[in-house]
């Protein structure tokens, strides 16, 4: 494994990081069961990933890491989880529901203390409602030793141009932020990571690959809508848009999509979401393997780079 820093944190992450959310949710959602989600977990850590992230909403996936990691060394992982700060209808929780979401985080994942804890999915719009309702209820968590870094993670589907963490990186008030940055998603590389870099703001790469990269049909739809508005040249490929990227010591298109969203220096650490050891150990090769070659990132932002503002894949 290769490890880095998280920004300010200081906590030194392995390069390549597991997701207990996304479409599988260990497995949850696809074609997992708790014992192969934890044989998942249990992996993770011999090949050295020291970083599981999850969340208050992702179904089990806080009672199964809790259990998973029962008898492993408390020092010898990090744990990220969130809270998600508003309701049904759209209004923001109060503090003592934060509160609560901590303490059954902290139940269900058996730990004492939750390393880094984030605002999940916060748009812009109500970015600034959300802090100032809640974030000093949160640093008194941190005093009390609940936990120990304060992140902010942002909901990519409706803020592809990432506006929620530009304000979040102007207040200059977290630890961490969680970005989707990846082959068909490059903005965050015009405003977010040199920012991030410049703050010391550590970054956490999540959804790298999700459904666009890991399904062909997926890939294909975007490629051809991109195509008919005029965004992609009429000449690209609808099946094999991206396969000049698989070639050499690039096995697939996932692969590619792991390595990218490795690749920028101000990211910590990418995030991978599976129910699959097989899926796992493939995907830690990728992320530890050579880099793509530079004339392959060349040609991904000569193609996708110009569309990364508005219309970047939401998936
Ligand atoms: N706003 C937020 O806070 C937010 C949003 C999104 C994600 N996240 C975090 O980021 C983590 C990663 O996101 P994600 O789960 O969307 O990540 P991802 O790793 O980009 O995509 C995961 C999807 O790809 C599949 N997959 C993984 N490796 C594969 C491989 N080698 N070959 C084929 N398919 C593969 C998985 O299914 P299999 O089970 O079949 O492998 C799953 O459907 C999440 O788990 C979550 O912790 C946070």
């Amino acid at each position: 494994m290769r490890y880095r820093t998280l920004g300010r944190t200081g906590l030194t992450v392995s390069l390549a990081s597991l997701g207990t959310g996304g479409p599988s949710r260990l497995g949850q959602q696809t074609h997992g069961d708790a014992a192969k989600a934890r044989q998942v977990i249990r992996r993770a850590l011999e090949l050295g990933v020291n970083l599981i992230d999850s969340a208050a909403n992702y179904g089990d996936s806080e009672a199964i890491l809790g259990r998973a990691l029962s008898g492993v060394a408390r020092s010898s992982y990090l744990v990220a989880t969130k809270f998600f700060p508003y309701r049904d209808d759209g209004s923001i929780i109060t503090t003592e529901e934060m509160v609560s979401s901590c303490e059954r985080s902290l139940r269900r994942l058996s730990v004492d203390v939750i390393d880094i804890y984030q605002f999940h999915s916060v748009v812009p719009e109500s970015y600034r409602d959300v802090v100032d309702r809640l974030y000093p209820a949160v640093v008194r968590l941190r005093e009390q030793g609940k936990i120990r870094f304060i992140g902010i993670t942002e909901y990519f589907f409706p803020d592809p141009a990432h506006k929620m963490l530009e304000l979040a990186l102007a207040d200059d008030l977290w630890d961490t932020i969680m970005v989707k940055y990846g082959i068909l998603n490059l903005s965050a590389e015009w405003q977010v990571l040199p920012l991030a870099r410049k703050r010391n703001v550590g970054v956490i790469n999540m959804s790298p690959v999700r459904v666009k990269l890991t399904r062909p049909d997926e890939l294909r739809k975007v490629i051809c809508r991109w195509k008919e508005t005029g965004l992609l040249p009429g000449d690209v490929s609808d099946e094999g848009a991206l396969d000049f990227l698989v070639r050499g010591p690039v096995s697939s298109v996932v692969a590619a999509g792991y390595k990218f969203g490795a690749a920028h220096d101000a990211i910590a650490t990418v995030l991978f979401g599976t129910g699959n050891v097989t899926h796992l150990e493939e995907n830690i090769e990728a992320i530890l393997g050579p880099p793509l070659p530079v004339a392959d990132c060349d040609r991904v932002r000569q193609l996708f780079g110009h569309l990364a503002e508005s219309e970047g894949d939401t998936g």
